[in-house]
Formats: C-alpha cells, structure tokens, sequence
C-alpha cells in the first residue's frame, strides 16, 4: 500500500488509514477508549453546540450493546466490521439547542469530531474505520435514546492486523494504493 503526499503533512495525518483487518484478538483499553471519545469533545463546531452523539460498545465489556451496533450497519459492513473490537454509531442532533433552528453544518461538525477522534487513535496505535452504510431505521427502533437524533455513521475501532478470517476479496482492500484527487483539483480558485 503507497501513500503518495504531494506536499509534506504531519506524520499522525500520514499514517492514519481505514484498515478492512483488525485483530480481534486485540482487546482496547478503556482508558484510550475514553480519550478518544475526548479527543472528539474538544472539536470545534457551530455556535459551539456540539451536534455530535456517539453510541459506543466496547465487545470486551458489554457485547450485548457491540452486538446491536453490528445489527446496525448494512450486511458490507458487517461482514469484516465484525471483527472490530470496538464499534460506534455517530449520531447529530439536527436543530440548535439554543434556538432550535436548523442546524446545517451538524453533519460536518460530526465529522470533525470524528476526525479528532481518528487522529487521537493514530496516536494510539490504534486504527478507524468509519462507515456511511448503517441502517438508520434500526438504529431507531434499537436504541429509543436516540430520540430525534439523526444517525449518520458508524466507527468501527481496534488495531489493524492480519485478519485470516476475512474474505480474501475484503482483505485485499488493505493492499490497495491510496489515491487522493491532485491538490489542482480540490483547490478550484487558489492563489497559494
Ligand atoms: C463518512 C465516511 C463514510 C464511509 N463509509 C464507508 C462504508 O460504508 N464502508 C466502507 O467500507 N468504508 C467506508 N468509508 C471509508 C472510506 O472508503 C475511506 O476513508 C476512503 O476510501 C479513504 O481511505 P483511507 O481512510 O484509508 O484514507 C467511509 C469513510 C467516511 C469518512
């Protein structure tokens, strides 16, 4: 697998990725577990409202919770997300809490928040893979806290490893090259 920079980053931002192989073998531990979920509280947001919720099951301590998780992503996901130690579900609170108003940038603030999280795990050791194909109608039924919250993804979190038990298909995933469109493209009016 190659990482191919154009410009020089900063080495945690370098090494981060979104493995398909976890080793389930290898437990996380609640203290890194509770500092990432920190990492996560300290993003920046709208209005500092911190649209952000997670649901968060540590198989380890309560694989009744880390099983209804798994029951709420789509069958792709499941089939290799399975081994993950750790699952999550990241959630929004759509509406301002202050004024009540529609809160558009909740999903982007979610996915800041998300991205602290991933960065303190690099850290860590330990790997994110996150996941836009969950089932938000089960999510719903299962869990009656989450109210009118929006359910808009899953993390799934342990270390990356040799994983003998995914399909050969799955785990060739991990051996692709990593692209990324040229900074040209993304950059659409720049003057750097
Ligand atoms: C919001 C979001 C949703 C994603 N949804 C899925 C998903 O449902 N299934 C999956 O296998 N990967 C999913 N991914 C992982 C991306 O495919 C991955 O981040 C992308 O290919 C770049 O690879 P990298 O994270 O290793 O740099 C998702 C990533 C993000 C940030």
């Amino acid at each position: 697998m190659k990482n191919l920079s154009e410009h020089s980053i900063q080495p945690l931002l370098q090494a981060r990725w979104s493995p398909y192989a976890f080793d389930s073998g290898k437990t996380v531990d609640a203290e890194d577990l509770s500092s990432l979920f920190e990492a996560a509280r300290w993003a920046m947001s709208a209005y500092n409202d911190q649209p952000w919720r997670y649901i968060v099951a540590n198989r380890k301590t309560d694989s009744v919770l880390w099983e209804k998780i798994l029951a709420s992503l789509v069958e792709g996901n499941r089939s290799w997300a399975q081994y993950a130690p750790v699952l999550a579900l990241g959630l929004v609170s759509p509406e301002f809490e202050k004024t009540g108003k529609p809160n558009a940038t909740a999903m982007h603030d979610l996915g800041a928040a998300s991205a602290f999280l991933t960065i303190e795990a690099t850290a860590r050791g330990l790997a994110v893979h996150q996941m836009s194909g969950i089932l938000p109608d089960v999510i719903r039924t299962t869990f009656p806290a989450a109210g009118s919250l929006q359910p808009v993804t899953a993390l799934a979190i342990g270390y990356a490893g040799a994983n003998g038990e995914l399909d050969e298909d799955i785990a060739m995933r991990d051996k692709r090259d990593r692209i990324r469109k040229p900074l040209s493209e993304i950059l659409i009016h720049s003057s750097l």
